[in-house]
């Protein structure tokens, strides 16, 4: 049956080791690194807020307690920027303060994969449907991409996938959706299948770390086996939830996705991030154009 209750709660699944940036990530969580002055993380949340998210559900794991204390309020750095008359960067800083009691932090207790990640968080989603956002997806959008999801899934119900087209050469890196019925922005999906091989996947559109979905997928976790890479796949229990519903929808979110799980991803977003802002874009925008031309001149 469809579950139009409102969106309030989201999973933030963080207890990966970023190995992938070691070795920053020996003492930082990854989803500390920032896009030019933010943290990765601070950009998930602000989408969060923007599409009415109230409750902030982090799944971490050993190591990451640089998160927590980011999120805490800093009343000594508060109190000095305001003798110090700072006050744009007191706005700053305060933009970035939660609301006491908003954010629960959950422990993933051995790495088992971002299926069991969600899973852990089950017994804080109650019975509404609920989204869970994958900080390595940074998405620049004019209408914030899960806001774009919560207002399709307010006329859809079910569960719902952010989904973009990628290369046939890419989908081992992705979960892929199996297209029933394709209506544009919104598709009906009738498989899933994680990260398979080019010759085995049942389309090129890949599942980005987006979702909303209802808790009985937690009952599907619970059972999940290990799939792909040796790992419990949110992917397989949503599959499951299509043969036992039939309600998944993917979502051809507008905007532009980076991977910011990658080093080249992150790169790209850094520069796409610092290009945007109006204090860096002149000085930043001519650099740019100064080293790619010195190097097409030496080619
Ligand atoms: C995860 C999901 C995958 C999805 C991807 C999007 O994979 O398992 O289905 O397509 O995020 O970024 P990961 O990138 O963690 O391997």
């Amino acid at each position: 049956m469809a579950n139009r209750g409102k969106v309030t709660k989201a999973i933030f699944p963080v207890a990966g080791l970023g190995t992938r940036f070691l070795p920053a990530t020996k003492s930082i969580p990854k989803e500390i690194l920032t896009l030019v002055d933010r943290p990765l993380i601070q950009y998930a949340i602000d989408e969060a807020r923007a599409a009415g998210i109230r409750e902030f559900i982090f799944v971490t794991a050993r190591g990451k307690s640089a998160l927590e204390d980011y999120f805490d309020h800093a009343p000594g750095l508060e109190s000095s920027l305001r003798r110090a008359g700072k006050d744009e960067m007191l706005e700053t800083l305060r933009k970035t303060n939660m609301e006491s009691g908003a954010i629960a932090y959950i422990r993933q207790h051995r790495a088992l994969g971002l299926g069991h990640a969600v899973w852990c968080a089950r017994n804080l989603i109650g019975d509404a449907p609920f989204a869970v956002m994958l900080p390595d997806d940074v998405i620049a959008s004019q209408k914030p991409c899960l806001q774009q999801m919560i207002e399709s899934h307010a006329e859809t119900g079910g569960n719902m996938v952010a989904v973009m087209e990628v290369a046939k050469s890419q989908t081992s890196s992705y979960g892929i959706v199996d297209v029933k019925e394709d209506m544009g922005a919104l598709v009906s999906v009738r498989g899933m299948v994680e990260k398979p091989e080019t010759s085995a996947a049942p389309s090129n559109l890949a599942v980005i770390g987006r979702y909303i979905l209802n808790p009985s997928i937690m009952r599907h976790l619970g059972r999940m086996k290990p799939g792909a890479v040796g790992e419990i796949q949110l992917t397989d229990a949503i599959a499951t939830e299509i043969t036992e519903a039939d309600n998944v929808y993917g979502y051809r979110f507008s905007g532009k996705r980076y991977d910011c799980g990658t080093k080249a991803g992150y790169l790209q977003a850094t520069v796409a991030f610092a290009l945007a802002r109006p204090d860096l874009a002149d000085e930043f925008g001519d650099f740019l154009s100064t080293i790619v031309a010195a190097k097409d001149a030496a080619q």
